[in-house]
């Protein structure tokens, strides 16, 4: 099977499993669809299907508990998403082609969503697996050492001068920011189907190189593409002092750095039933 047609496949059930779920699950109707309208506004599911296809390239079967943990850390990065947005963040107005959750319906109600979004995650994630180290490790990549670590480095790096020139802060802080929820993303799933530790490190590795070529890739984004093709506004971040690797070594610089990650990333994925996994990289040609 090749990367589009998975997608092909799973998707439509990603989507399906949140619109239900979300639905059946969250008992105030108000508040139901404050969290759905920024789950269900799209986006490329990208974490989720990583999960289920590291699962598929481990041989291990999907089904509708795996469906609910891939959809669970779905969950978890939307809570990202609304919360990088607020005007005390990024302060943006679009996401995912949609007005923002806070320009939408108020800026509690984005934080709420967002907050109830991060523990239902969570709580998909062991209930559906019932391997209680799933939470676990969800909880470390996004927590003070992953994501929120990274966020907090990024606010502190907006208009910063000292650390504009800080190659190094600034691979911390967009390795942790976004890089952490991919690798746990390909680990849990390395985690639940009990893998050989050869292919665990296969995986692993994939998806370090993965994890941090995304933020590249992310950033690249906002230089390269329009506002209407990526769902978001794009080129802010200069204008409003973000600071990260872009900024410091410029397009052509991150672009090879970009492709060096995507070779390195192929590599790793010899130990596993690769053709699906390799795939992922591809997304990245568009903005090379
Ligand atoms: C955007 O993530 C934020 C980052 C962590 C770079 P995605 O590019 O995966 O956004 P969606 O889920 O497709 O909207
Ligand atoms: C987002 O980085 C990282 C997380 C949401 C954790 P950005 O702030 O660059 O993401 P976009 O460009 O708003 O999607
Ligand atoms: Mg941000
Ligand atoms: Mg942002
Ligand atoms: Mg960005």
């Amino acid at each position: 099977m090749t990367f589009k047609e998975f997608a092909q496949t799973w998707t439509p059930q990603i989507d399906h499993y949140l619109q239900t779920e979300l639905a059946a699950e969250v008992t105030d109707r108000d508040f139901g669809e404050i969290m759905a309208y920024s789950v269900l506004a799209g986006g490329k599911r990208l974490r989720p299907l990583l999960f289920l296809a590291s699962l598929a390239a481990l041989n291990y079967p999907l089904d509708a508990h795996t469906l609910r943990a891939a959809c669970g850390i779905e969950l978890i990065h939307t809570y990202s998403l609304i919360h990088d947005d607020l005007p005390a963040m990024d302060n943006d107005d679009y996401r995912r082609g949609h007005l923002t959750s806070h320009k939408r319906w108020g800026e509690a109600q984005a934080i709420l969503a967002g907050d109830a979004l991060l523990p239902l995650g969570i709580e998909w994630l062991g209930s559906a697996t019932h391997n209680a180290m799933l939470p676990v490790m969800m909880a470390r990549a996004i927590g003070p050492n992953g994501m929120a670590g990274g966020q907090y480095l990024d606010i502190d790096a907006t208009n910063n001068a000292t650390v504009a020139t800080d190659g190094a802060y600034l691979e911390r802080m967009e390795w942790l920011k976004t890089g952490c929820l991919i690798q746990v993303s390909v680990e849990m799933a390395a985690e639940l189907a009990e893998s050989t530790p050869e292919a665990r490190r296969g995986l692993v590795t994939f998806a370090k190189k993965f994890g941090r070529a995304y933020q590249i890739y992310d950033d690249l984004v906002d230089v390269v593409e329009t506002s209407s093709t990526a769902g978001k506004k794009t080129h802010k971040d200069e204008a409003t002092g973000k600071n990260n690797t872009l900024t410091l070594t410029g397009i052509a610089r991150s672009r090879e750095r970009l492709t060096a990650l995507m070779a390195e990333a192929k590599d790793a994925l010899a130990p596993v039933n690769q053709r699906v996994l390799a795939g992922f990289l591809d997304l990245f040609r568009q903005v090379l």
